[in-house]
């Protein structure tokens, strides 16, 4: 016990992790466990929780660790090239293969791949890593010739793969390949105690890299760091910090006599952000109820269902008012499509019917536009705040970039955003 709490302490020095929660513990111990092994991995854990750091402690602390891992973002290669991308092709195979290319499963042979965003690989793609998993075989892109490959997988998902089951975009036998051996990384808002010790220490990064006054938080400040959702967890939380200190803190130079600064909850407040819904309900956190974090979750899910509809009742009720009963009325005493509030992303139709939505509902009437566009917004929102970076976003909104790349497509033919 003993020697396994010394390899947790030295694993959270050499990766810079932060936090003492009993569930980030678990994940590494279970990482730790796994990467001496062949096995295949499974990593499942919110935007910015840290997949690819423990993707990287997985293939350290394996045998191939000798070999350089290889990285591969699933989400952002194009459906049409993903198979070429990962197994190679002949010359000839397709227009454009002016010559053969070997694959990524043929540069990773004798070390590890990690395959990011698993669940956006298209489904044919699917049956053929299923084929490597289990063979080691596979085909390049225009060739019949079975090849051989000695690579391990590590995979990552932020999404919920039963879903995707359900839904007939995961194969089943491919999950059951890969989640022998599953890493849960913890959200934040599971692990709040976490909060202000990650804060603390981007802090005092930020002050030794760029010689700035030292930022402490006072207990107030803490609490509201903690009841934050914090949708895009760790890497969200650098963000923040990296804005506190710059906003709040000064260089150290011979004028600033003091060498610390501590910050209230109301000067942290103005570099939160406070979109609806993104802090935890206080009765939740304050009470000290003892209620989990799914219970928290339901909760706050009823609560934003209930404003919305709530929202939707004053509609009516003005729109009845007015005498007229307009076909917005009445569409918004109809029941509404099953969503789920809490869904990192919701289920993504295929690019063409993804446009048709994106028209029909403008034409069905403005209460129908509620959820889509809140994705609009956020999108938009967090396009201006990554100069229009679109895997950055991706990254912070937790969804592919094939996705953000759809929904920009969809509002340009709206109207509602235009290409610089
Ligand atoms: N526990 C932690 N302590 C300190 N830093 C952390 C911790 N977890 C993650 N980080 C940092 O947070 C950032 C995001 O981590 P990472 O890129 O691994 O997340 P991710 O889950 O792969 O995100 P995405 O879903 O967007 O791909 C990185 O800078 C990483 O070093
Ligand atoms: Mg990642």
């Amino acid at each position: 016990m003993a020697a396994r709490d010394i390899d947790l302490l030295k694993i959270k020095n050499r990766y810079h992790i932060v936090g003492n929660s009993p569930e980030l513990d678990m994940a590494i111990r279970t990482a730790l466990s796994v990467a001496t092994t062949n096995l295949p991995v499974l990593i499942i854990g919110e935007s910015g929780v840290g997949k690819d750091v423990f993707s990287q402690m997985i293939h350290d602390y394996s045998k191939r660790k000798s070999r350089k891992l290889l990285p591969v973002n699933c989400g952002a290669i194009p459906v049409g090239t993903v198979n070429s991308e990962l197994f190679g092709h002949e010359r000839g195979s397709f227009t454009g293969a002016v010559e053969s290319r070997k694959g990524w499963f043929e540069e990773a042979d004798g070390s590890t791949i990690f395959l990011d965003e698993i669940g956006e690989l298209p489904k044919d793609t699917q049956a053929q890593l299923l084929r490597v998993l289990q063979q080691g075989e596979f085909m390049r892109v225009g060739s019949s010739k079975v090849l051989h490959t000695d690579v391990r997988v590590v995979a990552a998902t932020n999404l919920d793969l039963n879903h995707a089951i359900s839904q007939g975009k995961f194969r089943l036998d491919l999950y059951y390949r890969l989640n022998t051996i599953t890493v849960k990384i913890p959200a934040l808002r599971e692990r709040p105690d976490d909060i202000p010790l990650l804060f603390r220490q981007f802090c005092i990064d930020f002050a030794v890299k760029n010689n700035y006054q030292s930022v402490s938080l006072t207990k107030e400040a803490e609490n509201l760091l903690k009841s934050y959702r914090w949708p895009g967890n760790v890497r969200e939380l650098i963000s923040i910090a990296n804005r506190v200190c710059t906003m709040e803190s000064e260089p150290l130079s011979p004028g600033v006599s003091e060498e610390r600064v501590q910050i209230t909850s109301q000067q942290l407040n103005r570099h939160m952000p406070h979109d609806e819904g993104s802090f935890i309900p206080a009765v939740a956190e304050e009470t000290g109820s003892g209620l989990s974090p799914e219970e928290r979750k339901m909760i706050f899910g009823s609560i934003v269902k209930l404003k919305q509809e709530v929202e939707e009742l004053k509609k009516t009720v003005i729109a009845l008012q007015g005498g007229q009963k307009t076909p917005d009325a009445a569409f918004a005493l109809a029941p509404r499509r099953d969503e789920s509030y809490m869904a990192v992303e919701e289920p993504e139709p295929d690019e063409q019917s993804q446009e048709e939505i994106g028209t029909e509902v403008r034409k069905t009437g403005e209460n129908a536009l509620t959820l889509e566009d809140n994705t609009y917004q956020a999108i938009l929102s967090s396009m201006a705040r990554n100069d229009n970076n679109r895997s950055k976003v991706a990254r912070e909104l937790g969804i592919s970039e094939r996705t953000v790349y759809r929904k920009l497509n969809t509002m340009m033919k709206l109207g509602l955003w235009q290409k610089d």
